[in-house]
């Protein structure tokens, strides 16, 4: 009942998520539920992997069709690729891996930055009302806090929708090296707080501070919030952690990182099944 595992037949496709731990992945059972829902016919399952080279060369059948990378394997899985997205070798890890159909061979993606950039666009649309066809994120200044893996994915995304990117990282270096990448500017997270060009600029936190169990901690203080229209927050534990709290009592729209975990969910979903998500059985099942 868990996993709602539908009767296994010959053409029925395999899917899994490939982690260690996994025990309490919440996707085996998403996953299930939503193939079943829209009548897919495709498992998926917690998949405990010491070697993702050892799983993918044993596995290699055309029934294993495609899976969800978690910690510790994100970086692994990418070698283990026949072909990989120029975004997710940009940020050195995937989150999912697709087989293709006509020549078996395996593609890896790292969708969750996707995730993250349509909540937020979800969140500008919503409030400004722009054509679907242009991005909400075309032509703002976007922060990112942030240079580790998850400030990458979402520089290069928010770049590649026409925002103009500031990289702001505890370590400098970090940061220009990203902000030269995606033709942004670089700044000391300890300077940010001083750094308002212009008003209703985007705010995400890529970083770990706020996270449990320091939720007291914040990476941006309130004084600087009252300059950003938006605040992202990618830390979902807890769900309103300082930064998005402060940011609400200072105007902004805020955007939870349980927002870019369900939006996730779903590109990936349509990566799977080549079918539209069930958004709202994916918001059930997450709830
Ligand atoms: P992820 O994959 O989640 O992005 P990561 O690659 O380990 O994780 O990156 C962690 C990010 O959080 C980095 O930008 C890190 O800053 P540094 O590059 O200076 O290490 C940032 N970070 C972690 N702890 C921090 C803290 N206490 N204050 C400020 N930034 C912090």
């Amino acid at each position: 009942e868990l996993y709602n595992l539908r009767q296994i037949e010959a053409d029925t496709k395999v899917h899994g998520v490939i982690g260690n731990p996994i025990g309490h992945s919440k996707s085996p059972h998403l996953y299930n539920a939503a193939f079943k829902s829209v009548g897919f016919n495709g498992i998926y399952l917690p998949l405990l992997v010491d070697s993702v080279a050892n799983y993918i060369s044993t596995y290699s059948s055309p029934d294993f069709a495609g899976y969800s990378y978690t910690i510790p394997h994100k970086e692994d899985g990418l070698k283990c690729c026949d072909e990989v997205d120029p975004i997710a070798k940009e940020i050195g890890a995937i989150s999912c891996m697709i087989r293709r159909t006509d020549d078996g061979k395996l593609k890896g993606y790292n969708v969750d930055y996707l995730g993250a950039i349509a909540a937020i666009e979800e969140a500008l649309g919503a409030s400004n009302g722009a054509p679907a066809s242009v991005s909400p994120l075309a032509g703002k200044l976007f922060v990112v806090m942030g240079a580790g893996g998850a400030g990458k994915a979402l520089a290069y995304g928010v770049y590649e929708k026409g925002a103009r990117v500031v990289v702001a990282n505890r370590t400098y270096g970090k940061a220009e090296e990203l902000a030269s990448k995606v033709g942004g500017h670089a700044i000391a997270l300890a300077n940010l707080k001083d750094f308002h060009p212009e008003e209703g600029m985007i705010l995400a936190n890529t970083t770990s501070v706020g996270m449990k169990p320091r939720t007291e901690e914040t990476p941006l203080a309130k004084e600087a919030l009252k300059h950003y229209a938006l605040v992202f927050d990618a830390i979902y534990t807890p769900k309103l952690t300082t930064l998005l709290r402060e940011a609400q009592e200072a105007g902004s729209t805020i955007v939870y990182g349980t927002e870019m975990f369900i939006n996730q969910a779903f590109v990936q979903f349509e990566r799977f099944t080549g079918l539209p998500a069930p958004e709202q059985l994916i918001r059930d099942v997450l709830a």
